[in-house]
């Protein structure tokens, strides 16, 4: 095969700070690996959405082939990611969408499956009654928007079960804890609280141990990621009940773009799978998130011999040209 293109990928990242994103930039890089002449253009907007539309517009000038963008909020994203587009370059937006069509292709989970995933485990979590709180991601992003849509409509049809508050965490630990401890009087009566991630339901946890209702609370996540403290941890560790497995969608990001960068078919709307992770396949889900991680090891202890053995051929023909040239 011919040398591929060096090609200039830009990829703008709402936040950066925290465990499912990191997760996406590491899928993104094993994924990377295997087009080893790429230039990547990373920015991280740290939760700002006029920051992260700035960034856009700064890897815009540095003549970028493609651009890949989760927006921290629709709204203010969507002028910025339609200039992109609309003077040419191919924009992959991840995960977050934005308020038009106009982009080359979307990859992310269906973020009202999710949430009716979350409201029918709840209903059956709760037998069909009980007292609900509901904490909310960052209220301009579409996921946040999506999950509280499918959890209401799958709440709604439980006559039994009310959600008693709603409140916004902002996608952060912090923000999820303050905004309960504001609701107090609710929180005592609750019998399950639905964080839009697992930050939040690990902030949710930590609120209701310090009100010492830890066992009586249940709580539900999304993410479902490994590593320590992420929602594989605070399920098999007990702390909260079950989380709707939020795949990161970086691996298929870069797929893409390989897709549309070297004219090949690739489909506008990718809609990565969901599941329902408990204790039945917490342990399950481990086990191949660990499995994922050894291979990884191995394509790069793989990758470091073969640049070794490169470097000795490259001296010994070196060698060998002297010695003829000689
Ligand atoms: C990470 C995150 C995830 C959540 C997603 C929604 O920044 O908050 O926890 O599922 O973003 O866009």
């Amino acid at each position: 095969a011919l040398p591929e293109k060096k090609y200039r990928i830009a990829f703008s990242q709402c936040t950066g700070d925290d465990n499912w994103r990191r997760r996406m930039l590491a899928d993104m890089k094993r994924e990377m690996a295997f087009h080893p002449g790429i230039e990547f253009l990373y920015k991280d907007a740290k939760d700002n959405s006029r920051l992260q539309a700035r960034q856009v517009r700064e890897l815009m000038n540095e003549g970028i082939d493609l651009l890949m963008i989760s927006p921290n909020e629709a709204q203010p994203l969507t002028g910025v990611v339609e200039d992109a587009f609309n003077k040419g370059i191919p924009v992959i937006v991840i995960d977050r969408t934005i308020a038009s069509k106009l982009y080359t292709s979307f990859i992310g989970a269906d973020n009202v499956e999710v949430g009716k995933m979350a409201g029918d485990y709840a209903a059956n979590l709760l037998h069909g009654k009980g007292n609900i709180i509901e904490v909310i991601g960052r209220p301009g992003s579409t996921p946040a928007i999506g999950r509280q849509k499918g959890f209401q409509q799958s709440i709604s049809q439980h006559p039994d079960i009310n959600i008693n508050a709603e409140i916004y965490g902002n996608w952060l630990k912090d923000d999820a804890a303050a905004g309960l401890l504001k609701v107090k009087d609710k929180l005592m009566h609750a019998d399950l609280v639905f964080a839009h991630n697992d930050v939040m339901a690990l902030g949710t946890y930590q609120v209701c141990k310090k009100l010492g209702i830890e066992n009586k609370v249940k709580i539900i996540g999304v993410d479902g990621q490994p590593g320590p403290g992420s929602g594989l941890d605070l399920i098999s560790n007990h702390l909260i009940n079950a989380t709707m497995l939020y795949p990161t969608g970086g691996q298929e990001a870069i797929r893409t773009a390989f897709k549309i960068l070297n004219g090949e078919p690739f489909s506008k709307e990718n809609i990565l799978q969901t599941l329902v992770i408990d204790s039945t396949n917490v342990h399950l889900m481990q086990l191949q998130a660990n499995k994922i991680d050894e291979q990884q090891k191995d394509i790069e202890k793989q990758q470091a011999l073969l640049e070794a053995q490169q470097a000795i051929y490259n001296s010994q023909t070196t060698l060998l040209n002297i010695a003829v040239t000689a």
